[in-house]
Order: structure tokens, then sequence, then C-alpha cells
């Protein structure tokens, strides 16, 4: 029998969930901050709303299974497509534009590697239903927030902005036919994943004639919006659009966060406009979150058309990311306070104590295994506590607990109903 969890699954300790726990609160108080509204979907999908046209990894990637029933299923490995489903499915009753998030665990079965686990959670925040470019850059900013609530600056993180239509102007500018520019921004996203010779020849099995791939390449020389302007049409709706978002993303603040990547393209089949990834200036980690305009998923699906832009955020590469980049990780205090006794005999006091101080809204432990001082100092230092309070049989006498400052080292006897009173007085740290 192994005890450890399946490969590529994760155990969460109490010291993992710390961590956990302080993400998530960060991204639903950033998404609540931007007025966006919380929504959750099943981790068990209809196999066929995921699996769409072959070539992008994710659909290889998908744990599939039928139910008792013979039931197609699988376990999400995103969750955009079930976003849709809820959507198409009440779409008349739902006010549009949507601004909805949700923190979802997603499975791929992917070849693990540093920031590559077959389960992660994802945070995702999306819009529908708008296609304005406020729209882009309200998610964004919102993706910029987040970073910069978690303890990263533009010096630490950037979120990297390109544009698929962007990238399509230039293909056909050199030739390459419409109906194979979507293989094309594919192969394109593997670029940094595999070496430049091994894109190339992909590029080949993609169709791509052997002269026009080092002409795809030089694409990756553009540095800037200059570079790129001068490769396409004078009036390019793909760069107008870009020059708007960043001049937007000034106003709003996160300028300084965002930067143009001609590279960005995205290996989900349904982007159609403005894409974007988050990495590490050091470019030391895999993205930290992705995401871009979506208009077409509701038709590929046969709804009517809904315009759509989000991002997913996941837990995986932003931990490695706050590792490596010394941002103080040191979780707050699981306990403020622990309650003791020095005799079994005096446990219903002890309780009744502990009792007082949960309805005040302190954490508080009792420690069971810790009878008398010397345990239960050492227990109360282990769990972090600054306060101990324990009963003592010769206050006790004088309906008094013993309280102890436990960064100070000093005590003293309070009568019982004045204990909470003393410790708000000073409230542990
Ligand atoms: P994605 O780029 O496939 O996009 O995933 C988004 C983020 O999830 C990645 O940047 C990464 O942080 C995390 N992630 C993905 N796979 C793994 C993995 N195997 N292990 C650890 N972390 C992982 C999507 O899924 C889109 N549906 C996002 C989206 C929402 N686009 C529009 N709305």
């Amino acid at each position: 029998m192994s005890f450890q969890a399946p490969r590529g699954m994760r155990d969460f300790y109490p010291e993992d969930m710390a961590f956990r726990t302080r993400l998530f609160d960060v991204w639903t108080a950033t998404a609540r901050a931007h007025g966006f509204a919380q929504y959750d979907a099943p981790i068990v999908e209809h196999l066929d709303l995921l699996t769409r046209k072959a070539g992008e990894e994710i659909i290889e990637q998908i744990y599939a299974f039928q139910d008792k029933s013979g039931r197609k299923l699988a376990l999400r490995p995103e969750v955009t497509p079930s976003l849709v489903r809820l959507v198409a499915a009440r779409r008349s009753r739902i006010v549009m534009p949507a601004k909805w998030f949700t923190i979802a665990q997603c499975f791929r079965y992917e070849r693990m590697s540093k920031g590559r686990k077959r389960e992660h959670f994802q945070w995702n925040l999306d819009i529908i239903g708008s296609d304005s470019i406020i729209a882009d850059l309200e998610v964004l900013a919102t993706a910029a927030d987040a970073l910069r609530t978690l303890g990263l600056t533009p010096q630490d993180a950037n979120i990297h902005v390109g544009n698929r239509n962007l990238v399509g102007e230039m293909l056909h500018a050199i030739g390459v036919p419409d109906q194979q520019q979507l293989d094309v921004l594919m192969v394109l996203d593997k670029r940094g994943k595999v070496s430049d010779e091994v894109l190339v020849e992909m590029l080949t099995e993609a169709g791509v004639a052997a002269h026009v791939s080092p002409q795809i390449m030089k694409i990756f020389d553009v540095r800037d919006l200059e570079d790129a302007a001068a490769l396409v049409p004078a009036d390019s709706p793909a760069i107008r659009e870009l020059r708007t978002l960043f001049d937007l993303a000034d106003r709003a603040g996160v300028g300084p966060f965002l930067r143009f990547d001609i590279a960005v393209v995205r290996g989900l089949a349904y982007y159609t406009g403005i894409v974007f990834e988050a990495f590490d200036t050091r470019r030391r980690f895999r993205a930290i979150l992705g995401g871009g305009r979506y208009d077409r998923l509701f038709e590929s699906l046969g709804e009517p058309p809904l315009p759509a832009v989000g991002f997913g955020f996941g837990d995986v590469v932003i931990k490695e990311v706050l590792d490596k980049t010394g941002v103080d990780q040191s979780p707050g205090k699981d306990v403020d306070v622990c309650v003791g006794v020095f005799d079994h005999a005096h446990w219903p006091e002890a309780l009744a104590v502990a009792g007082a101080l949960r309805a005040d809204g302190l954490h508080v432990d009792l420690a069971l295994g810790a009878v008398g001082p010397n345990k239960l100092f050492k227990y109360a230092d282990r769990r972090n506590a600054s306060r101990v309070v324990f009963v003592a049989p010769e206050e006790l006498k004088s309906d008094c607990v013993v309280l102890r400052d436990m960064t100070t080292g000093s005590q003293a006897a309070v009568p019982i109903p004045d204990i909470t009173a003393a410790i708000r007085k000073q409230p542990p740290d």
C-alpha cells in the first residue's frame, strides 16, 4: 500500500493549505473588488463538451471515463467550456455583460515537469457578452491587481499581451492560407518549449512550405508595436486595438505590468483576438496565468454568437514564483490562545473559558495532551500561540485563571469573567 498521492496529484497538509487559502482569498477579494460574481460547476463534465477538433494538447490530456450507465464523462481540464454551458442554459435570464469568476480544480494528464501537475486549481475570471476593449482591459487590470496584492511588482512579473489577429495579418502577408493559420498558431505556441529546429519541423508537418517557415520564424524578431506596425497594412485593426489597450492600461494604472509580446498566441484554438500570458521577468517559470478573447466559442458549440474574454490563473506556478522572488509568505497565526490545565480535574473550567474566548472571535486551541506547565508552554510555542490561559488550582480558589504572554513570559491571575477583556486589551499579534 503506497501512502503517496497518485502521481501528479497533491495532498495539502496544513502548511500547504495555509498558502492555498491565502491565494484563494486574494483571488476572491480581487474579483469582488472589480465587480465579478462567483459561480461554480461540477468537476465532472460531459466529454463531448470538452472535445473539440484535435490539435490542441489539452484534448489529448483529458481524464475520460464512462459512468455505470455508459455516459461519456471527463474530469474537466479547464472551466471555459463549462462556463459556456452554464451561460447557454440560461442565456435569456442572465444580465449581460456577465462578469463571473470561479476557483476550479482541473485535471490534465500532463507530462510532469516544473510547474505542471496532473491536477491544479485555476482562478477563472471572464466577461461574457461584451466585445468592448474595456472588457479586455478590465480582466487584465484584475489579473495585474491580483499579482500586486500577492506581493509581485512589475520588476518581478509582467503580463505579455499579443493579438492573434496581428499574427494572422502577418501570416496573411507572408502568404499562409487562412485555413492553415490556426494550425500554424498552435505550433507557434510551442516556441520556447521546444527548440526552433523542432518548431520548423512542426511547421512542415502542419503543411507549411519549406521556404515559408523561415519567414514565419522572422515574426519573432518583432520587438515592439512599431516593428509590428511596419509588417502589416497601415490601417491594421489589430495594431489599433493593441494601442488602445495599452493607452487604457496606463489610465487604469496597470500599464507597468503589461508589455507587448508578439510571441504570445496561446495553445487553445478558441481564442480570437487579444491574448495574454503572465511570466516572471527572468522567465524561469512557465506561464503564471493565461487568457484572451474568445468571441466564437459559443458559435462553435452551436449557440448564437456571444463575445467573451477572460483568463485562468493557476495555483502551481505562482507558488514557485513567489518562493523564488522571496516574497514574504509567512502564514498568519492559526491559534491566538492556547487553553490548558495543570490537572485533568480542571477541564470543565478550561472548557468554559475556551468557549467564552471563542464566542468573542478568538482562535482557541485546547492543549489536550499537554497537561502541566512545562508541556503546556512548549506546546503553545509549537502552535505559535501568543497567549496561554491555564487553570491552576491555587488561582482557581479565587475564581481566577492565569494569563501568560508567550512573547514576554509575564503572567498574571485574571478573574474568569474578565479574561476576554484582558486579552482584548492587548490583542494577540
Ligand atoms: P491555460 O493556459 O490552459 O488556459 O491554463 C491557465 C493557467 O492554468 C496556466 O497559465 C497555469 O497557471 C495553470 N495550469 C494549466 N495547466 C496546468 C497544470 N497541468 N499544472 C499546473 N498549472 C496549470 C485555460 O485553461 C483557459 N481555459 C483559461 C481561460 C479562461 N481563457 C479564457 N477564460
